[in-house]
């Protein structure tokens, strides 16, 4: 089921977001005892941990018990400021007690996987597969919250339009090489392991997203055109959107 929500604003989405993610990490833990989620990089997905970090209510999130995955990386060395890593954990978190390890961030360009992204990509397809049970297919955790991004032509992750990455159907993890978007180099998950996912939040702001919005969020847009397009959650897709990103959406005949 997708489900599009619009905001007068970014700043009230990034808001509205946060006290969404709360919630969901509350309930997952209130039901299971530990929660995942999958972390986007850009302005938005940023704006909405640090509205998470700014909420008093962020303590009712038993945050040792919350797995972090990323959704993409900037294949780039440990602490570069680009990372989306980086900006994660300045946003949030460095200011919430995390469990070290369970914070799973993609592998910067200087650790032990050298500048090979391919293999640093198969090791962080690995972790996922560690996180799964044996017989799931894809090998990816059930997330209970994926966030994602949208560029103005249709990206999400890094998984740009026109490229085989978005075609990839084995693979839960891939190198991004010669990517249209600075820095070149990343690291991705396939949209077969985002929508392995319960559920993805599509969240993004701005007239310069609408074009790509509408046509990711209509029936039957290919995602090798758009691959927001592509991203589903099993039980839910949500589109949380400002108003401007939204102007483009057919209204409901
Ligand atoms: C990148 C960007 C990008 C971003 C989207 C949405 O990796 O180059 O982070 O993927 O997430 O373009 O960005 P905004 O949230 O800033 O609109």
């Amino acid at each position: 089921m997708s489900q599009v929500f619009r905001h007068d604003d970014g700043d009230l989405l990034a808001s509205a977001a946060a006290a969404r993610l709360i919630t969901r990490l509350t309930d997952a833990q209130a039901a299971r005892g530990s929660a995942s989620m999958v972390l986007t990089g850009g302005r938005t997905g940023n704006a909405v941990l640090e509205h998470v970090r700014g909420s008093p209510a962020r303590d009712a999130v038993d945050w040792s018990e919350v797995d972090i995955y990323w959704g993409d990386e900037r294949f780039l060395p440990v602490g570069h400021d680009e990372r989306n890593e980086t900006q994660a954990r300045e946003a949030l978190l460095d200011h919430v007690p995390v469990d070290p390890r369970r914070v799973h961030p993609m592998a910067p360009s200087d650790g032990v996987f050298g500048t090979d992204v391919d293999a640093a990509a198969a090791h962080y397809a690995e972790i996922l597969a560690q996180h799964t049970a044996p017989d799931a297919h894809p090998p990816a955790p059930r997330f209970d919250v994926l966030m994602l991004g949208v560029g103005e032509e249709g990206h999400t992750a890094s998984l740009f339009p026109d490229t085989p990455y978005v075609c990839e159907s084995m693979r839960t993890v891939v190198g991004v090489h010669d990517c249209p978007k600075p820095p070149p180099t990343r690291i991705s998950l396939t949209l077969p392991a985002i929508n392995a996912a319960s559920e993805v939040w599509m969240m993004t702001t701005g007239a310069g997203k609408a074009q790509a919005v509408a046509a990711a969020v209509a029936n039957g847009t290919p995602p090798e055109d758009i691959p927001a397009a592509g991203a589903r959650g099993r039980e839910r897709t949500l589109w949380l959107l400002d108003e401007e990103a939204a102007a483009d959406i057919a209204s409901p005949e």
